[in-house]
């Protein structure tokens, strides 16, 4: 039995023509795919854990994951002109190093996407506390706050997820046109925050510029990250643009363009405005307008957000099931992740083992372990893959590719070299969270996808 037995490019793309989707979306409207997906809990919530963790240099932490991110976004963009199917990372893997990396793929894009949802969940969680108590209303800690942080349960996280869940089983799927309109809020609340925050912007706030040295800059840069996770969703939605091999490049750096000069921006006013040790951790941005006095502008702000986060997390959940879906009709999984509900048309059991499993994280474990678990496993995924692009020029030279990455043997090794230096920025115990979820990935593999594979099956 092969470990690293592949699925050929002929057999992507004859999977892509059966699943029959339209194929109309422009490079706009990938462009706000990816900043609805990627725009969330990272800017309006951990920036707040960043400044704790680096003072006001949390400005070069955000400098720091966005080259990362933009890195990382240049070699996506070269994949899926290659192949512009529907299946994320792990269909590429599948290709490039067959099944064994694929797996291991899919089971970090778990922490990517599964995992980023809960944290979203969460994150959504200290915004609408936030948000309740600008009215006066207080909900008790215990049903607010993890075990970790002395409560019970985070009921607002849960029930968001629960929320979504229904959405995401009756099958409304957030459309090109709902998108574009919450991308539009969350760029206004942030332009609004930019704007109401700006002229209380003092240097004296700035200095000193990093209290905790460069430690505490990387330190933060590993937690803020998360809040560039995301813009492979577009990757996701490949199949179904107009023109992938010209819209996917296009979309992901327009993206990215918007989401750099408004995250740096964001954390240039927030440690400005505020001195960086009051910066209210759950609540970042509304928190620092309301500590200045402008309570309707915080109030707006969380609102504008709250609504925003909802998008990300569908977005996201939305992204891992079909991951699970496709991993399903690999035979990588058990048969029902990929089974269809008759009435609705969507993969309805995998959408309540899905939302289950993210609803349990969001509500027990606190924000930042959960966003450092993600952050884990999505660098190690863009690790992954940079070196995927390399082996794929090497062996496969003529498959056509519509966008190269200028510089690969520069641009490849140096996305590497960035997301291995975050990851090191983690803490151990983050490690050790990660080595066990590998080690429980293989075990299932080995007792279980190896033997029931299509590929398998096949031969
Ligand atoms: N980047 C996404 C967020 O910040 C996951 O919520």
């Amino acid at each position: 039995m092969n470990l690293f037995r592949k699925k050929s490019v002929d057999q992507l793309l004859e999977a892509a023509e059966k699943t029959g989707l339209n194929k109309k979306l422009t490079a706009i409207d990938l462009a706000a795919l990816a900043i609805g997906s990627v725009v969330g809990t990272g800017i309006f919530v951990s920036t707040g854990e960043g400044a704790l963790r680096a003072g006001p240099g949390v400005i070069i932490s955000y400098i720091i994951g966005g080259i990362t991110a933009a890195l990382a976004a240049f070699i996506f963009a070269e994949l899926v002109t290659m192949f512009p199917v529907a299946g994320s990372t792990y269909t590429y893997s599948y290709v490039a190093f067959g099944e064994l990396i694929a797996w291991i793929i899919g089971w970090d894009l778990l922490l990517e996407y599964l995992v980023s949802a809960s944290a979203v969940a969460s994150g959504w969680s200290g915004t609408f506390v936030g948000l309740l108590k600008s009215f006066g209303i207080t909900l008790p800690e215990a049903i607010t706050k993890p075990p970790i942080s002395g409560g019970i349960m985070d009921l607002p996280a849960i029930l968001i997820t629960a929320f979504v869940a229904w959405i995401l089983y009756i099958g409304v799927r957030e459309s090109a046109t709902t998108n574009n309109i919450i991308v539009l809020v969350k760029i206004g609340v942030i332009l609004l925050f930019l704007f109401l925050g700006f002229s209380h912007v003092k240097l004296s706030n700035l200095t000193p510029f990093a209290p905790y040295g460069w430690k505490g800059i990387m330190s933060a840069a590993a937690i803020i990250f998360f809040a560039y996770i995301g813009f492979d969703a577009v990757s996701t939605a490949a199949e179904e643009t107009k023109n992938p091999t010209r819209d996917v490049p296009l979309g992901l750096v327009m993206a990215m363009v918007v989401i750099l000069a408004l995250y740096i921006s964001v954390a240039v006013v927030l440690v400005g405005m505020v001195p960086y040790k009051t910066i209210i951790p759950d609540n970042a941005l509304p928190g620092a307008l309301m500590s200045i006095g402008i309570n309707w502008g915080s109030a707006l702000v969380a609102t504008g957000a709250a609504v925003g986060m909802i998008s990300t997390l569908l977005i996201t959940l939305y992204g891992q099931i079909r991951i699970f879906m496709v991993m399903a009709r690999d035979g990588l999984l058990p048969e029902v992740f990929s089974h269809i509900h008759p009435k609705y048309r969507t993969p309805h059991i995998n959408t309540v083992i899905t939302s289950l499993v993210a609803a349990i994280i969001a509500g027990f474990l606190p924000l930042d372990i959960i966003i450092e678990l993600c952050n884990i496993g999505t660098l190690s995924v863009f690790v992954i893959v940079s070196i995927g692009i390399l082996v794929l020029r090497v062996k496969m030279p003529n498959v056509e590719r519509k966008f190269r990455v200028p510089a690969v043997w520069l641009v490849a090794p140096l996305t590497a070299a960035f997301s291995l230096y975050l990851m090191a920025s983690l803490p151990w115990v983050t490690w050790l969270r990660f080595g066990i979820w590998m080690l429980v990935g293989l075990i299932i593999y080995f007792a279980y996808g190896r033997y029931h594979s299509v590929l398998n099956v096949q031969k």
